[in-house]
């Protein structure tokens, strides 16, 4: 008890001096803004002033990419916005350049709440989730329907395979037999080729499957693609995969170009790009929850049977399955899990979602990416997902969060993150579903969105307990609290 008392205090007084520090810097800096702000027609480096044109931002130092922001932007209120700039910083400048580091031209930080959902029965095994969302429902509902499973047997997941794709678009003017012909004969040779690359891949399991060529001159003049899969193991391996294409690229127009089978128009085989698709469809993990349709229990306040709510469920299900304006909203909704925890993880959340949708429209209408049955009195909800992430290298090592998410997820190989997110997805939609098929989804949205609504007019804790007790059965609307608060305010009720 003691120590952790006295390690927590010293904690506190350390991050306490941390503030002081960052507290003198920031005022050190607003001096400096202020002499900025008033000094019009001083100038940074080569830039000018009042312009939104600039040259060679990228060279300049934060303070003053952020003096010129202030010039050209944000001058109506400079001051107050350049001191939130810096307030954003983190206390830790060894930490702040780090997260610098991340991106191209950093003025600040932009927090968005790291939570947890617990109660995750993943193949029998609990865990406690990470998820960065901004969207007030999301983790709560989560959650909610973490717990729901927790007494039904959890989640079962399996991932069923991990191969990634990516490609070779190039033109070709002549012989298309020839050209297959000599594909196969140098398949092997293109593979070799790359060993400097894939070495060390290799050695932990990963490397060059198989490739093939692709004749799609049909649709587009002249025009082929060589195809290859890949294992990355517990990397999403995207500079991998790129290394390797672009090796195989370079390669094959120098075979072709060397051959003397192939004519002068031939030889002039040129590679338009070398890139890996985010289209993983043999990336795929499978996640299912399941029990008998009397365990459901009841829904709408004891209004609706299992047996009212699995119809309806499995009924909600396929609308999405045939509708894609549903289908988008549907699977919006599993996103909404699955995104969270692919941020939090320090994964690329845009690669898995443009995956996510081209999957749902596999069979050329776009379609919800779960599916319900309720059958022989079982109800059965799954979905199969391609998501494509690591666990090594990229930010899941460099983000301190990101580091900690996984340390807390008891650090998972790629495949065992692919299941523990998969079931976030499967968990947000059942709780999405399982709202607009009972009470609506206005219901548990805007408590979410009431505290928000108190936040941005700065209501106080006393004021929050009243207007939550005040809204617990009536609609929530920003003038409808906006009104509560000013009646409060006036008249403390
Ligand atoms: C909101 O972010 C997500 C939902 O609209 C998903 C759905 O409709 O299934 C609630």
């Amino acid at each position: 008890m003691w120590p952790s008392i006295i390690c927590l205090s010293y904690l506190l007084s350390n991050k306490t001096m941390l503030i002081r520090r960052k507290t003198f810097y920031i005022h050190h800096f607003l001096t400096e803004i202020h002499l900025g702000i008033v000094c019009v027609n001083s100038n940074f480096g080569s830039m000018e002033l009042n312009e939104k044109e600039i040259a060679g931002f990228s060279k300049l130092n934060k303070r003053d990419k952020i003096y010129w922001l202030a010039k050209n932007f944000l001058y109506a209120n400079p001051v107050e916005v350049l001191k939130e700039f810096a307030e954003y910083w983190h206390d830790n400048i060894e930490a702040q350049k780090l997260l610098d580091g991340f991106s191209e031209n950093t003025l600040t930080n932009f927090p968005v709440p790291f939570g947890i959902a617990p109660n995750f029965k993943i193949n029998d095994t609990i865990y406690a989730i990470p998820m960065v969302t901004e969207e007030s429902s999301v983790v709560a509902a989560a959650s909610n329907a973490a717990k729901f499973w927790l007494s039904r047997g959890g989640f079962k997941t399996e991932v069923i395979s991990t191969r990634k794709v990516g490609q070779v678009h190039f033109i070709y003017h002549g012989d298309k037999k020839k050209l297959f012909g000599f594909f196969q004969d140098i398949k092997e040779e293109l593979k070799r080729g790359v060993q400097h690359i894939t070495s060390k891949m290799e050695e932990r399991g990963g490397g060059v499957v198989d490739m093939e060529l692709i004749d799609l001159s049909n649709l587009e003049p002249d025009y082929y693609q060589l195809r290859a899969y890949f294992e990355t193991v517990d990397s999403m391996g995207a500079n991998f995969i790129n290394s390797c294409l672009e090796e195989f690229g370079k390669q094959l127009a120098d075979k072709v170009r060397q051959n003397p089978i192939f004519n002068d128009a031939e030889k002039d085989l040129e590679i338009v790009m070398s890139i890996l698709s985010n289209y993983t469809p043999d990336c795929i993990v499978h996640v299912e929850v399941s029990c008998k349709v009397e365990d459901l229990g009841t829904f709408d306040y004891g209004n609706m049977s299992a047996e009212e709510f699995a119809w309806k469920f499995q009924r909600a299900v396929n609308i999405a399955r045939i509708d894609p304006y549903r289908a988008t909203t549907h699977n919006k909704g599993i996103m909404n899990g699955i995104d969270s925890v692919v941020i939090a993880t320090g994964n690329d959340f845009r690669a898995v979602e443009a995956c996510a949708h081209t999957y749902a429209c596999r069979d050329g209408v776009y379609r919800s990416l779960s599916e319900c049955k309720v059958e022989n009195g079982v109800f059965r909800f799954w979905m199969n997902m391609p998501i494509a992430i690591g666990t090594v290298g990229g930010l899941t090592s460099l983000h301190p969060l990101a580091k900690r998410s996984l340390e807390l997820l008891g650090n998972p190989n790629a495949k065992k993150l692919m299941e523990i997110i998969a079931c976030v997805g499967l968990a947000q939609n059942f709780a999405a579903i399982r709202s607009l098929t009972t009470v609506g989804i206005q219901a548990g949205h805007m408590k979410m969105h009431l505290t928000n609504i108190l936040a941005s007019m700065q209501a106080n804790d006393e004021e929050v307990g009243k207007a939550k007790s005040f809204f617990s059965d009536k609609v929530v609307s920003v003038s409808a609290v906006r009104e509560f608060l000013e009646r409060l305010r006036l008249k403390p009720i």
